[in-house]
C-alpha cells in the first residue's frame, strides 16, 4: 500500500514486511526518512524530530538556514548546500549546473507503467506505483521519481524521469536510478566482484569514512562487478540482521556508490556510469534512466535471496518461461572447440541421447569458415566444409536422434575477415580517425547505428526462421574500447554507450518477441553480463567459463544470492579441468552443476563403461529433483568446517534435495553433522537410507556426513516428504 498524509507531506510506501517513508517539507523539497521493516501505522515522531534537530532548520525560507547537507535526502542533487555526492548533475545552456527540484505534485495509481525501451520488472496484480513531479522553475526541466511496491514480493522498483520542458539544450552528466540514506555507517558493504572465469565473488568490507564505488566501464555490466550492491549491519549473518540492497536492470556501465559523510550518514546509489556518460536532452525530450530493484531484507542474506529469486522468477523473466523447466544439455564447446565434424558430433549427439540428455547445442565454429578465433564473427551462414549437406541436413538428424537443437551465437561481433566487415567496416564500434584495439581477435559491432540493429534483426530473424531451432545460446566476448560511432554527431559520442545499449535492447525485443518459443541464453565469456536487464529477455545465463566444481562453488553461490537457480547455467565438464587443470571426481562435478540448469559440456561419446553408468545415473537423479531445483525454494546452508564445504538445499511440497562438498579433506576429523533449514517442522521425510526423520529434527540435528579422506568428496541426499505416522 502507498499513502500519503496531507498535514505531514508524508510519503509511506508500505510492503509485506518492509516501510519506506520519505516527506516533503514545507519547501517542498524530499527528505528520505526511514527504510527498514515494516511500521504498521506510522513513523514515531522522534524520528522526524532528530532529522529536523540534526538538520537546524529554522521556521523560514531563508536558503542560508537550511542545510541540506543534514538532512537525508530522497534524491540529491548538485551545487546546493548538501555537499555530498550528488544522484544527478545537469549542464544548462547558461553554463551552470545548480539546479533545485522541488515537489509540485504526485499521483498513486494502481499497476506499473514499463519504461519505453528498457527492460524492467514486469507489473503484479497487487502493485501501485507513485509518480512524484518536481519542477526546477529556474530552468523548465520536470524530474519524475517512479516508486512502484510490490507489495507481496515486498520490493521497490525506482527509476527516474526527466523531461526538458524548455528551448534550451540541456545536458544531462549524471542521472542515478535511485539513492537511499542511511542514518548510521556502523555496516559492512558486501558485493559481487571477480573477473573472467572468476565471476561473483562475495566480498562483505566494513565501511568507513570514504567513498565507495562498484563499477563497470567495460561497455558491459561485467564479470568484475555485478550491478548489485549491498549494506548490513556488521552482526548481519545468513539468516539474522538486517540488509538493504539495490541491483539495476542495466546491462551497461553502472556505479553502484556508497558515500560515508562527516556525520557518519551513508548515501547508497545504483545509475548508469556517470564518467562515460553525457546526454543532450533536448527540448520537448524525455530521458528515462534504467530501472533500479531496492530489497530489504530483515532476516539476512537468506531472506534477501528469497525476494530477489521470487521478484525475478515472477516478474523479470520471460514469463513463458519462468516458471518450466529447463531441458538437460550437452555442448560441443568443452568437446571439440572450433574442431566441428559432423560424423563426431553426431556421435556425440547419439551417445548423449542415450544416457538421457535432453538438447544438443552447437557451440562456436559452424558458420563462416571459423577454425579459431580470428574470423567470421558476422557471417551467420553455415560453414559446407564442415557440414557439407548443411545446417538443415544436420539439424534433421539431431532431431531423428531424439534431440531438441539449439544454436550459438554471438551477434554484436564482427571478424576483421568476415564478408560482413568487408562490406561495412565502418559499422564497427571506433574513433573515427583511430586505430581500434582487436580483442579475442575481434571487433564490436556499432549497436548505436539503426541499420546496424536492422541488420541483426533481420539476419537473425532469417537463421531462427530457416532452421528448426529451440535454444540459442547469445554470447558476448569482448569489452569496448575506443567507445565511439560512425554515425553519431561530435555532441553525442558521449552518448555512445548507453545508446549502444538501447539498441541492444531493441535488438532483444524484437527477436524474443518474434520467436517467443526460442530458449535463449545470455553469455559473455560466462557471466560477464549477468544482470537483470539481460533476464528480462533471455532466462537463463552461462554462470562462469569456469567449469570446475571447486571454483563454481564460489561462483555459484554469489550468483544465487540474487539470481535464481532456473536461471544458472551449470554444466559437468571433464578433467583435469580446462581452466584450471584441478581433478575432481565425477560425482562432485555432477553435484556442483545440479544448483542450476543442468548439463554437460564435454564428449560423452567418449566415456568409460563406469563413467557411462555414473553419467546416467546423475541424469536420471537430476530429472527427479529438476523441479525441485528450478522450481523450488533454495537455501544456503551452513557447514561444520566454514571455509573448507559448501552445502545448500532445494525445497518444494514434495521433497528436499541437500548438497555438499568439502574442499579438502581433514586427518583425524570426527564425523560432523549437516543441519538443515526452511522445513516444516512436521512434516516427516524419508531419507535414501529408508529411515524417516520429522523436519524439526532434521533442522535440529542434521544429516551425517560421511567422513572421508578424499579432496572434493561429495554428497546428495533426496528427502522424499511422506505420509506422518
Ligand atoms: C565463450 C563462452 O562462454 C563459451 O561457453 C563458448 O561459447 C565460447 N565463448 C565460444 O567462443
Amino acid at each position: 500500500m502507498i499513502t500519503f498524509d496531507e498535514a505531514t507531506g508524508i510519503f509511506h510506501l508500505q510492503g509485506k514486511q518492509t516501510s519506506y517513508f520519505m516527506q516533503k517539507n514545507e519547501h517542498n523539497h524530499l527528505f528520505h526518512l526511514y527504510w527498514g521493516s515494516r511500521l504498521a501505522k506510522r513513523l514515531p515522531d522522534y524520528v522526524l524530530k532528530e532529522i529536523k534537530r540534526a538538520s537546524y532548520i529554522a521556521d523560514t525560507d531563508h536558503i542560508k538556514e537550511y542545510k541540506l547537507e543534514r538532512l537525508p535526502q530522497e534524491y540529491p542533487a548538485f551545487g546546493n548546500s548538501d555537499l555530498r555526492k550528488p544522484a544527478y548533475q545537469l549542464s544548462f545552456q547558461n553554463g551552470t549546473q545548480i539546479s533545485d527540484f522541488r515537489y509540485i505534485a504526485h499521483e498513486i495509481s494502481e499497476g506499473k507503467p514499463s519504461l519505453e525501451g528498457l527492460p524492467s520488472l514486469r507489473e503484479s496484480a497487487d502493485c501501485e506505483t507513485l509518480k512524484i513531479t518536481l519542477q526546477d522553475d529556474y530552468q523548465q526541466v520536470s524530474m519524475f521519481l517512479f516508486y512502484t511496491l510490490y507489495e507481496e514480493a515486498d520490493i521497490i522498483t525506482r527509476h527516474i524521469e526527466l523531461r526538458n520542458n524548455s528551448s534550451d539544450k540541456l545536458e544531462i552528466n549524471q542521472l542515478n536510478s535511485a539513492c537511499v540514506e542511511l542514518p548510521t555507517n556502523d555496516l559492512d558493504l558486501l558485493h559481487l566482484s571477480g573477473s573472467w572465469a572468476r565471476e561473483t565473488h562475495i566480498q562483505r568490507t566494513p565501511l568507513s569514512q570514504l567513498n565507495y564505488r562498484v563499477e563497470s566501464t567495460r561497455g558491459s555490466s561485467s564479470h568484475e562487478h555485478n550491478p548489485f550492491i549491498a549494506l548490513m549491519d556488521k552482526e548481519t549473518t545468513e539468516t539474522t540482521g538486517s540488509v538493504y540492497s539495490m541491483n539495476l536492470v542495466y546491462s551497461g556501465n553502472f556505479e553502484a556508490t556508497v558515500d560515508v559523510e562527516m556525520q557518519d550518514a551513508v548515501r547508497m546509489q545504483i545509475g548508469i556510469n556517470s564518467t562515460l556518460f553525457d546526454w543532450q536532452l533536448q527540448p520537448g525530450k524525455t530521458f528515462i534512466s534504467p530501472e533500479a530493484v531496492l530489497v530489504y531484507s530483515q532476516h539476512g542474506l537468506q531472506e534477501l535471496t528469497h525476494k530477489y529469486h521470487q521478484a525475478y522468477q515472477n516478474y523479470l523473466m520471460p514469463p513463458k518461461f519462468a516458471k518450466k523447466e529447463r531441458p538437460i544439455l550437452v555442448n560441443s564447446w568443452e568437446a571439440c572447440y572450433f574442431d566441428l565434424q559432423e560424423e563426431s558430433l553426431l556421435e556425440l549427439a547419439s551417445s548423449s541421447k542415450e544416457l538421457g540428455v535432453e538438447l544438443f547445442v552447437l557451440d562456436d565454429g559452424w558458420f563462416g569458415h571459423r577454425d579459431d578465433t580470428s574470423s567470421s564473427l558476422g557471417d551467420w551462414f553455415v560453414d559446407k566444409q564442415k557440414f557439407p549437406q548443411g545446417l538443415e541436413h544436420f539439424i534433421n538428424q539431431i532431431k531423428q536422434i531424439g534431440l531438441d537443437f539449439g544454436i550459438w551465437v554471438e551477434p554484436e561481433m564482427i571478424s576483421e575477415d568476415s564478408d560482413l566487415y568487408r562490406k561495412h567496416p565502418d559499422w564497427c564500434i571506433e574513433v573515427p580517425g583511430r586505430l581500434k584495439s582487436y580483442s579475442r581477435g575481434q571487433f564490436v559491432l556499432d549497436l548505436a547505428n539503426a541499420k546496424v540493429q536492422d541488420y541483426l534483426i533481420e539476419v537473425l530473424s532469417e537463421l531462427f526462421q530457416r532452421y528448426d531451432i529451440d535454444y540459442v545460446k547469445w554470447d558476448m566476448n569482448r569489452s569496448m574500447t575506443e567507445a565511439g560511432s560512425n554515425i553519431l554527431t561530435n555532441s553525442q559520442q558521449k552518448e555512445f554507450y548507453h545508446r549502444y545499449i538501447l539498441g541492444l535492447y531493441r535488438v532483444l525485443e524484437t527477436v524474443t518477441e518474434q520467436f517467443p518459443e526460442i530458449l535463449f541464453e545470455n553469455c559473455a565469456g560466462g557471466g560477464g553480463r549477468f544482470d537483470p536487464g539481460m533476464m528480462y529477455y533471455m532466462p537463463q545465463t552461462w554462470t562462469s567459463d569456469d567449469t570446475d566444481a571447486i571454483e563454481r562453488l564460489t561462483i555459484q553461490e554469489g550468483s544465487s544470492l540474487i539470481y535464481p537457480a532456473i536461471s544458472m547455467g551449470a554444466h559437468v565438464s571433464q578433467v583435469p579441468n580446462h581452466q584450471i587443470g584441478r581433478v575432481t571426481p565425477l560425482n562432485t562435478r555432477g553435484v556442483v552443476a545440479m544448483q542450476g540448469n543442468f548439463g554437460y559440456e564435454m564428449d560423452l561419446s567418449k566415456l568409460s563403461t563406469e563413467e557411462k553408468q555414473e553419467i546416467q545415473a546423475q541424469i536420471d537423479q537430476f530429472k527427479l529433483i529438476r523441479s525441485t531445483v528450478q522450481l523450488g525454494k533454495f537455501y544456503r546452508l551452513a557447514v561444520p568446517v566454514k571455509d573448507n564445504a559448501k552445502a545448500w538445499l532445494f525445497i518444494d511440497d514434495q521433497q528436499v534435495v541437500v548438497s555438499y562438498v568439502q574442499i579438502h579433506a581433514k586427518p583425524n576429523s570426527p564425523s560432523k553433522r549437516l543441519k538443515l533449514t526452511g522445513l516444516n517442522s512436521e512434516t516427516l521425510y524419508q531419507l535414501p537410507s529408508g529411515e524417516k526423520r520429522y523436519g524439526d529434527e532434521l533442522m535440529a540435528f542434521g544429516l551425517a556426513i560421511d567422513v572421508v579422506h578424499k579432496d572434493f568428496y561429495s554428497q546428495q541426499w533426496i528427502l522424499k516428504k511422506v505420509e506422518d505416522e
